[in-house]
């Protein structure tokens, strides 16, 4: 049932994105080289702060560790006012808390390791990334890939050429992320492997209108803005258009992808209610985004982020194109040609081959991205000394006037370099999954024995039970025609002929939200051969004919019609079942 949910969950994120916004899917692999992920940053920066028990070396994450200790203490009716409110504070700022400001708070207070009660160490910085080696020798350094954006930014200039060269463009991609987390908990919420839907859209950094933006600007979302979590405040309700032009939201495209975000998981199953935006603080921003919203969820386990939409800016395509110096742009056709001046390192590469062997590539890929700021100082060493020394990474390359010019030169130009910003929508499929499974939760009132799940029929992984009324062998060809009505229109359905009572029968469907069940009785030989159609959630029953289950059954999946329509069009059918 929860491979069907989950499919179902992917086909409509495929269609509500990728599908309805044209955008391009790529399928890139989990096993990362190395320099892809030096390049973004991940290797040096993508890590969690960890405590370790100083005696039992068991391991923690800071913030989680300082989150569930305030909790405890905001709970003990000892604890004074004062401190409460204080307490609270802390844990509105600790999203932008770094290492100083957790191991101060820890100190302050005293925490110590939940399991033990002894002291912890200071925090340290914990890679995430599972590392490995692609090939035989164990020469070549991998990772698993922690998020499956990257291959999307490596794929960029191939993406760009089928979008015939232009801006903006998105390209999206649904695979596996792997993360080595301190401490995996809470079933689906924090794994060491999940589904990842991504998607990259590629836009001018002049300009980040978009042009569907009016279609949903009068579209509410609740935002708890980084102002309001500092000040205190709780979330509010904003129309997304009023946001951007108010400058709460940054810009039109990601306005656009949170309105996006919103419908999405409305459609799937998630309570309006408990669902939120919350901007990233300052501090608390990944290393390559400027503004960043997630979707955050309530469930039991409080509000958790589910869908991250962040604008990476130019960060991405940038840091891979200085590794590699492969430019990553796109080109806007100016209105006119132009003639401009330009500055740039001339390198004689025979000789710097000579002088500087297998680092010769490597001196020629740094000298062609130095600065007009950077090149006027090669300029001035080069007329002064003859020399300019140049400094990559630990090494420096003394490189003489014989093997370096700064050449200057005007040229004309159709085109202008356009170096493309990213908004990334970035949903966590299996914590989606899981808060909808919370939302759908349902006892019935007067029996709260009795539970069940009300999942949207779109997502439900059997839209309908086949449920004879009895297990008498005449039903068995009706159950037959009722099944290829249902085959018809590719319809997900479960036969229970057992022989117990149809009530009971009901309340096992119910438990694994199935949302419609077709009963088979008596009067179903008759022709035309009749059903009841049995709504789940208001355990309401029309009865129409087999023939036109099918279709009526397909439209209520798809959100085509809804169950007010059906009972609108066919007869009531009064149960006289132990319900
Ligand atoms: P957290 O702070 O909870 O660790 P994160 O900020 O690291 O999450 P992102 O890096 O924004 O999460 O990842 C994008 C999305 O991937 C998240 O919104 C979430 O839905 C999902 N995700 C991230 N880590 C995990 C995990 N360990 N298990 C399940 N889903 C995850
Ligand atoms: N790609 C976004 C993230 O992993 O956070």
């Amino acid at each position: 049932m929860g491979c069907a949910l989950k499919a179902n969950m992917l086909q409509e994120w495929r269609k509500h994105f990728i599908l309805e916004e044209g955008m391009l899917e790529v399928d890139c692999t989990s096993l990362t080289p190395e320099p892809v992920l030096k390049a973004s940053g991940h290797v040096e920066r993508f890590a969690d702060w960890m405590v370790k028990d100083l005696k039992t070396g068991d391991c923690f994450r800071a913030d989680h560790l300082i989150k569930n200790s305030i909790e405890k203490l905001l709970a003990d009716k000892k604890t004074t006012a004062d401190l409460k409110n204080e307490l609270q504070d802390v844990l509105a700022r600790l999203e932008g808390f770094d290492d100083k400001d957790m191991q101060a708070v820890i100190s302050k207070y005293k925490f110590k390791s939940p399991i033990t009660g002894n002291d912890l160490s200071e925090p340290v910085a914990f890679n995430l990334m599972f590392p490995t080696q692609i090939g035989p020798t164990g020469d070549f350094k991998a990772y698993l890939r922690p998020e499956t954006a990257q291959g999307i930014f490596v794929n960029f200039k191939r993406l760009l050429e089928f979008n015939q060269s232009k801006l903006p463009f998105a390209a999206a991609q649904i695979g596996q992320g792997f993360r080595n987390e301190i401490s995996p908990r809470q079933g689906l919420i924090r794994v060491r492997e999940f589904t990842m839907c991504e998607i990259e859209h590629f836009v001018d950094p002049t300009d980040k209108s978009h042009p569907k933006f009016k279609k949903v600007a009068d579209h509410v979302l609740t935002l708890f803005s980084a102002c309001n979590q500092m000040d205190g405040n709780p979330a509010k309700e904003w129309k997304i258009g009023d946001a951007v032009t108010q400058g709460v939201v940054n810009n039109e495209t990601l306005g656009y992808y949170m309105a996006r975000c919103h419908q999405y998981l409305l459609k799937v199953g998630v309570d309006p209610r408990r669902l939120r935006f919350r901007q990233h603080l300052a501090n608390e921003m990944a290393h390559y985004a400027q503004d960043c919203w997630d979707a955050e969820i309530l469930t039991s386990y409080g509000w958790i982020e589910c869908v991250g939409n962040a604008d990476r800016a130019c960060y991405d395509l940038r840091q891979h194109y200085k590794a590699t110096n492969v430019k990553l742009v796109a080109e806007k056709v100016l209105p006119a040609a132009k003639n401009i001046d330009v500055v740039e390192a001339a390198p004689v590469m025979n000789i710097l081959g000579k002088e500087f062997r297998q680092s010769a590539k490597k001196i020629q890929t740094v000298l062609s991205q130095l600065t007009p700021e950077q090149l006027a100082e090669v300029e001035l060493e080069l007329a002064t000394n003859k020399l300019y020394n140049l400094k990559i990474d630990s090494e420096t390359y003394p490189l003489t006037d014989k093997m370096l010019a700064v050449k200057k030169y005007s040229k004309t130009v159709y085109v202008e370099e356009i170096e493309p910003s990213v908004i990334e929508p970035s949903y966590g499929i299996g914590r989606v999954m899981y808060a909808v499974l919370e939302h759908a939760f349902r006892q019935r009132e007067g029996d709260e024995q009795r539970c069940f799940l009300v999942l949207p029929p779109l997502v439900a992984p059997i839209k309908c039970s086949v449920l004879p009324i009895s297990n008498n062998v005449v039903f068995e060809p009706i159950i037959e025609l009722v099944r290829e009505e249902l085959a018809r229109y590719d319809l997900s359905h479960k036969v229970d002929d057992s022989g117990n009572a149809i009530g009971r029968r009901y309340a096992r469907t119910d438990e694994i939200g199935i949302p419609f069940g077709i009963t088979i009785d008596f009067e179903s030989e008759q022709k035309p051969h009749t059903v009841t159609l049995r709504h789940a959630e208001s355990m309401q029953q029309i009865r129409l004919e087999i023939s036109e289950v099918g279709r009526l059954l397909s439209d209520l999946s798809t959100g085509r019609q809804q169950w007010s329509d059906a009972q609108a069009k066919y007869p009531k059918f009064e149960a006289n079942s132990d319900e």
